[in-house]
């Protein structure tokens, strides 16, 4: 079956089940300075898994074009990406695990023909906190004893010490634990998170590939969670059912269901075709590739793979507007395009016609994201001058690359050289070196950036660990502070002031905003003691959606030069008649002001004409 039916038969099939579709988020998320990137499809629906009534309803499906920074350096096997599209169902406190179980069954045997002989299931075998998932083993044992498997099935309480051919039922412990921020361990308070149910199909059932044998885990036991490539992850039903409080794991007040199912994957077990490279969603750029570059996919697929993915994740990001530059998700892109070139000198070529590519992609997609057809032109030219400028000092920066390495003058000091002059991004020396058992401290690269005078322009290095950048609680009451202080700012300096940009880590905010002078001492004083006041009343923060023009109308700040759809959330700080903040925002956002600490000010300076960027800290 190929994507686009795939994609439209899943959306159809929730749909006759009462589910209604919703708009996919952008993939550079509008109004949430906490993450870089949307990352799953969940994503935009935290705060209604959280309790909140969402407009279109308790049951929702949609297909999420994603992406996952973290995973740049898996790419180059035949099943992981940075880009892929996310096809989600949500239930808010509506079905829960029989249902989810049974529909999704039924779509994979019965809607996309999956043979059940090759479907696997893993399920939660229990915490301290949280109970072993023995419902899910009930329902999944009924599923598969009426899809008529010609022997007894099995159920297998301990994976990792191997599997038997008739098991199809695995217990697992964290692996089957699923929260943005993974284990209970790692969950920040306030994060979401449950046990869940995930099918894997098995590529060689009956061992004539001998997948596990040939690859670097043929010392260790197969089973479905092992990364030989023999089982691929097709979905995954996660039971939403707990908040992380202080106080440890917390029943939300209903139980949720998110299920995501990658197309790329889903679409290579429908083909039974288990390099996702070789579907339709990769073999027209794959054969635009070998023509551009003479050489091919079979007799060295890692870097047409890498190539692959890493410019369709890029002609996604500039079809939704965003260009290469050295901060936030430009940085990302521009590692994207760049990465993409060595490979493609890698395969002998200095440099490929972009346009092809282009097209190719939006034909892909025709009829789902046309953004990337209507735009090719201007994509391809975004694409051709970046990798242009890069490819000139290439050569250049690779001679002086061999030359540190090889006079062992390779650390994080000259690696910050080569970005500099020859614009290697941090992560590319850092592979380059790895190549040649050299490792890198980014801290001394960091440490050469803070030292070079232009450093405030450049977004720390270290940011860009994951699509979330950092969901943490620290960054959350600095957001609520950011709110504090751009208030303060307006009530000290003038009502006239615009927000012109804000960035939030877990070390300070940085904020960003339309004003002529310098601070006073006594303006900074006066700016922290109004904030600080704000904190010790302890105000609730709470929002409201509202229309956004009657949002405007009302008097609630947006950012200045933002767009937004038509509905926004309005976050309040105080009282909803008079409210000490109302803004424009997606939050998310402590609860009580009193949970943030002491407020400080730190540095002060012109950004240009009539812009000034201030930095604040908590305590
Ligand atoms: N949100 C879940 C995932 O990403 C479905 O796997």
């Amino acid at each position: 079956m190929d994507s686009k039916t795939l994609r439209c038969k899943y959306l159809y099939f929730f749909q006759t089940k009462g589910h209604v579709l919703i708009s996919p988020s952008k993939l550079i998320p509008e109004n949430d300075p906490t993450t870089l990137f949307t990352s799953s499809g969940m994503q935009q629906l935290v705060p209604y898994l959280k309790g909140e009534v969402h407009p279109k309803g308790d049951k929702l499906v949609d297909s999420q074009p994603s992406f996952r920074a973290e995973d740049m350096e898996e790419v180059g096997d035949n099943r992981h990406t940075t880009f892929f599209e996310m096809l989600g169902n949500w239930s808010l406190g509506s079905y829960f695990k029989k249902e989810q179980l049974t529909w999704i069954f039924d779509f994979l045997v019965n809607e996309i023909n999956l043979d059940p002989k090759n479907l696997y299931v893993t399920i939660f075998v229990g915490s301290a906190l949280v109970p072993k998932d023995i419902e899910s083993e009930k329902i999944w044992k009924e599923l598969f004893s009426q899809a008529n498997l010609d022997f007894e099935f099995t159920v297998n309480q301990n994976p990792q010490q191997g599997m038997k051919p008739t098991d199809k039922i695995f217990y697992y412990n964290d692996k089957n634990w699923w929260s943005r921020a993974g284990t209970p361990e790692k969950m920040p308070i306030g994060e979401v998170g449950g046990p869940d149910s995930e099918v894997f199909y098995d590529f060689d059932p009956e061992g004539k590939l001998q997948i596990h044998k040939h690859s670097k885990f043929k010392d260790k036991p197969c089973h479905p969670n092992c990364d030989c490539g023999r089982f691929l992850e097709i979905g995954n039903s996660v039971f939403m059912q707990y908040v992380k409080t202080e106080a440890g794991f917390k029943p939300l007040p209903k139980q949720n269901v998110d299920f995501g199912g990658g197309l790329e994957r889903l679409t290579a077990a429908s083909q039974d075709e288990r390099d996702i490279f070789q579907t339709d969603l990769f073999l027209p750029m794959i054969k635009v590739l070998e023509n551009e570059t003479a050489r091919k996919y079979e007799e060295d697929p890692v870097p047409f793979q890498i190539i692959a993915d890493h410019l369709k994740a890029a002609i996604f990001m500039i079809s939704q507007g965003l260009e290469p530059s050295n901060k936030m998700q430009g940085y990302i892109l521009r590692r994207l395009i760049r990465r993409s070139i060595l490979k493609i000198k890698k395969l002998g070529k200095e440099n490929v016609d972009f346009a092809d590519l282009v097209r190719v992609v939006g034909i892909i997609y025709e009829g789902v994201y046309d953004e990337i057809l209507q735009k090719q032109e201007i994509i391809t030219q975004l694409l051709q001058n970046e990798a242009s400028k890069f490819s000139k000092t290439l050569n250049k920066g690779l001679k002086e690359f061999e030359k540190l390495a090889s006079t062992g003058d390779l650390n994080g000091q000259t690696a910050f050289k080569l970005f500099e002059t020859f614009g290697f991004p941090f992560e590319l020396t850092q592979e380059l070196a790895l190549d040649q058992n050299i490792t890198l401290s980014l801290e001394d690269f960091n440490q050469a950036k803070n030292q070079h005078s232009d450093n405030s322009r450049t977004a720390s290095v270290g940011m860009f660990k994951g699509g979330l950048a950092d969901n943490s609680e620290k960054v959350v009451k600095l957001h609520t502070a950011t709110h504090l202080l751009n208030q303060a700012l307006r009530l000290v300096l003038s009502q006239e002031i615009k927000q012109a940009g804000a960035n939030i880590n877990s070390e300070r905010l940085r904020f960003d905003f339309t004003y002529d002078d310098k601070l006073t001492e006594e303006q900074r004083q006066e700016i922290e003691k109004i904030v600080n006041e704000q904190i010790s009343k302890n105000l609730p923060v709470f929002f409201e959606e509202m229309v956004t023009k009657e949002a405007f109308t009302s008097g609630a700040n947006g950012v200045f030069g933002e767009r937004y759809g038509d509905k926004v959330k309005v976050y309040f700080i105080g009282d909803k008649e008079k409210p000490f903040s109302k803004e424009i925002c997606g939050g998310p956002h402590v609860v009580q002001t009193g949970v943030l600490g002491q407020f400080t000010l730190g540095k002060e300076k012109s950004i240009g004409a009539g812009k000034r960027r201030i930095y604040g800290f908590l305590k």
